[in-house]
């Protein structure tokens, strides 16, 4: 990784300049934070400094990771960038689209087939464009990233919302939607609000049954799911640094479950362990040399109170083992009280599943502790009372801890390793006789576990849990089994009690691998073809959106009046439309069915002007789309809000839709609408909203002078024939103007590259 030393390097050589600089601009002493960010600012260094919580600001990431759910459009889009590389390292993961099913090998066959297009699409873009691919196989694209690219200091970007995992190492890692992706791989800074900052001071250390998993599950139920939200978590303290790299790295990934931007760690010796058990001796020496850089400054860490906007401290001696759930991550209760919590909640006690490892939890240590729980089973003649399976997070960590024998141990209680790949954890388990929806329980060391999550049975309460509680609860059976006190009758009748699980934090014999399923780009990608069949349901390569005509939009219908909540979910729906996220024609047959029509106050039933009759919203554009009739969307208040996912604004552009017109709208939403070349507007006076009526037709009659801060009038003729003329504001600077004049935010880039 050549390559990766030499970028690290560079971040590295120019951080102590920007540390100073931060240092004096802001009068005092740094929080990590605070030194990651400044020293990844795209723009000139500030005259004042950035306000928390308040300030946009654009940064240059040095990274860039993406699933390959999440991969496909954001490639599809960077195809159109006219770049011949990617600006920064980049890699794809083939992680998402393995069912798990009947195990490891099979699963990984069939995967291979049924997704093959998919796949081949992937492989060749990655070798042409300069990104590294990891087939499928290899692992889920945190544990490899942890394992292979996170560093100390550096900034990443991933699409996918548990990239914070790489906060491990002490990466601050975000997770983001395609777009965000495209425009830093192609050489675009990328913006974020300057978040606001918890500290989380951890003293003592574990012991017993405790994990770094419980730390998170503690964490998640005193700041709740929404909690983090617009805050980075910065851990430090003795207790975090007597935590392993992974462990760190559980706490980071999971907190994207109460809503954190990301959370980090300063750089420690376990942290250099990690790095030189990786065969990164390179980074760990190079990290050395520059060690204050990359943690907080002492005085940060003594008066959290004056450098955070808010501080939570656990002594991790004291931390008992927790078990989350069910249907969210942050119901907290500590292990002593789940049987209690269970009977008074009705929660069936019964377990059916336990499932280990995940991206979440999948490291050697959390493997080798959890199998030293399997291992004590088999000595005191235990076996699995529930089914019991285990995936590992990257075929590193598989090769290491088969050759190892915790997989023999596993199989011999009774359990199933599935492929290194998301599988259970986002649905992708093909569960016996889960669609008859019985209530029933599961428990789980992965990271989610809202309703339907992994199985698709609204019914399934799903527990998470650290690897070791999962496992010794699977061999109880039971969900309110304490392992520190209860104890179980063996094969004999004897009574029996688990000890506490023991582990490695690496391998003594050190990791190993023989095909790490990673693929090289090529050298000069000039000659590589990129595969998409033609007639392809799942791809389709993109072509450039018109660029505007510079004339006023007039003669639009109304498409909808959606009334209040309209997410990225209701404009964009996921589900069974993900196999279509490489089509943007095939997935704009979800454009808004989920968006509640204000007139009949039902979704997908909208009239179509052109015949008066009523039809679903994609079908009705399409027929405006026929005829060259430009539309209008129009929306309540924060209107696209949700997720960063670009298909949201990508659909409508894409079916002819022109203008949304809403009281306000989610920021990164509104983002991504300009970046796709649409109008994206708000009323002047919220009130107009209700003088939209069903048979509408707009006139914007003074867009040909469209600039920064000019009001666009808009005339609404109603179907009587009678008018109102109504004003509506934008956000648009020079640049997003540019944009919309290009027809797209790539267009414009396409073209300066030409
Ligand atoms: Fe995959 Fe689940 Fe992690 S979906 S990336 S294993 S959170």
């Amino acid at each position: 990784m050549a390559f990766d030393i030499d970028m690290i390097k560079k971040v590295y050589a120019g951080m102590d300049d920007k540390v100073k600089a931060a240092r004096s601009l802001l009068n005092r002493p740094l929080t990590l934070t605070e030194k990651i960010l400044y020293s990844h600012l795209a723009d000139d260094f500030p005259s004042k400094p950035y306000e928390r919580g308040k300030d946009y600001v654009n940064f240059s990431p040095d990274r860039v990771a993406m699933q390959d759910a999440t991969a496909q459009m954001a490639l599809l889009q960077f195809m159109q960038a006219g770049k011949d590389k990617v600006a920064v390292p980049s890699t794809v993961h083939a992680d998402h689209l393995i069912q798990a099913k009947i195990g490891a090998e099979d699963d990984l066959k069939t995967a291979q087939v049924t997704n093959k297009e998919v796949y081949d699409f992937l492989s060749s873009v990655c070798n042409k464009y300069g990104l590294g691919f990891w087939k499928p196989g290899a692992g889920i694209i945190h544990q490899v990233v942890l394992e292979n690219y996170a560093f100390p200091g550096g900034m990443m970007i991933g699409t996918d919302s548990h990239t914070p995992n790489a906060g491990g190492l002490g990466m601050i890692a975000i997770g983001v939607g395609g777009a965000d992706a495209v425009d830093v791989m192609a050489g675009m800074p990328w913006e974020l609000k300057f978040p606001k900052l918890i500290g989380v001071k951890l003293t003592g250390k574990l012991n017993g049954w405790t994990a770094p998993k419980d730390i998170i599950l503690k964490v998640a139920g005193l700041l709740t799911v929404k909690g983090g939200t617009g805050y980075i978590l910065e851990y430090f303290g003795e207790g975090a640094r007597s935590l392993s790299a992974t462990g760190k790295g559980t706490i980071g990934n999971m907190g994207a479950e109460i809503g954190a931007t990301t959370s980090t760690f300063g750089y420690d010796e376990a942290m250099e362990r990690y790095l030189r058990a990786t065969n990164r001796d390179d980074v760990a020496d190079a990290a050395n040399q520059i060690k204050e850089l990359l943690t907080g400054d002492p005085e940060t860490y003594e008066h959290p109170e004056k450098y955070f906007d808010q501080v939570i401290e656990i002594n991790l001696s004291e931390l008992e083992p927790h078990i989350n759930g069910p249907f969210t991550p942050d119901r907290a209760t500590p292990i002593s009280k789940m049987r209690e919590e269970a009977q008074k909640n009705g929660w069936p006690t019964k377990v059916e599943v336990g499932l280990i490892g995940s991206c979440t939890n999948s490291s050697y240590e959390d493997i080798s502790r959890a199998a030293s729980i399997a291992k004590q089973a088999l000595e005191k003649g235990l076996k699995v009372k529930s089914e019991f399976t285990v995936t590992p997070g990257s075929e590193q960590v598989r090769y290491t801890i088969e050759r190892d024998g915790f997989i023999d141990l596993f199989e011999k209680i009774g359990g199933k390793v599935f492929a290194n790949a998301c599988g259970p954890c986002i649905g992708m388990w093909a569960r016996e006789n889960a669609d008859k929806q019985e209530k029933n329980t599961i428990v789980h060391s992965f990271n989610r576990n809202f309703a339907k999550r992994a199985d698709g049975n609204p019914n399934t309460h799903a527990f998470v849990a650290s690897p070791e509680v999962v496992t010794a609860i699977a061999i109880s059976g039971e969900l309110g089994f304490n392992p520190l006190t209860d104890t179980l009758i063996n094969d004999k009748g004897e009574e029996v009690k688990l000890d506490p699980p023991t582990g490695f934090e690496l391998p003594p014999k050190g990791f190993d691998v023989k095909e790490n399923g990673y693929q090289e780009p090529a050298k000069d990608g000039s000659k590589v073809e990129v595969v998409v069949k033609p007639d392809s349901e799942r791809l389709q390569l993109l072509t450039p959106f018109e660029p505007w005509d510079g004339k006023n939009i007039m003669g639009a219908k109304l498409l909808i009046k959606a009334e209040g909540k309209c997410t990225t979910d209701h404009i964009s729906m996921a589900g069974p439309w993900l196999r279509y996220r490489g089509h943007l024609d095939n997935i704009s047959n979800n454009l808004l069915i989920g968006a509640v029509n204000a007139f009949n106050h039902e979704t997908n039933n909208v009239k179509n002007q052109l015949t008066g009759e009523y039809g679903k919203v994609p079908d009705v554009q399409r027929a405006y789309k026929a005829k060259g009739i430009p539309t209008v969307v129009v929306g309540d208040h924060n209107y696209g809000e949700g997720s960063s996912r670009e298909h949201a604004a990508m659909e409508p552009r894409h079916l002819g839709v022109k203008v949304i017109l809403v009281k306000s709208f989610a920021r990164i939403h509104e983002t991504n609408l300009k970046k796709q070349g649409m109008l994206a507007l708000t009323f002047q006076n919220e009130n107009d909203y209700d003088k939209i009526l069903e048979d509408d037709t707009f006139n914007f009659i003074d867009l040909e002078q469209f600039s920064p801060n000019k009001p666009v009038t808009i005339e609404v003729v109603h179907a009587d024939g009678s008018k109102d003329i109504i004003k509506a504001l934008h956000s648009y600077n020079e640049q997003q103007i540019a944009w919309y004049k290009a027809g797209s935010a790539l267009n414009l880039i396409a073209q300066k590259n030409a």
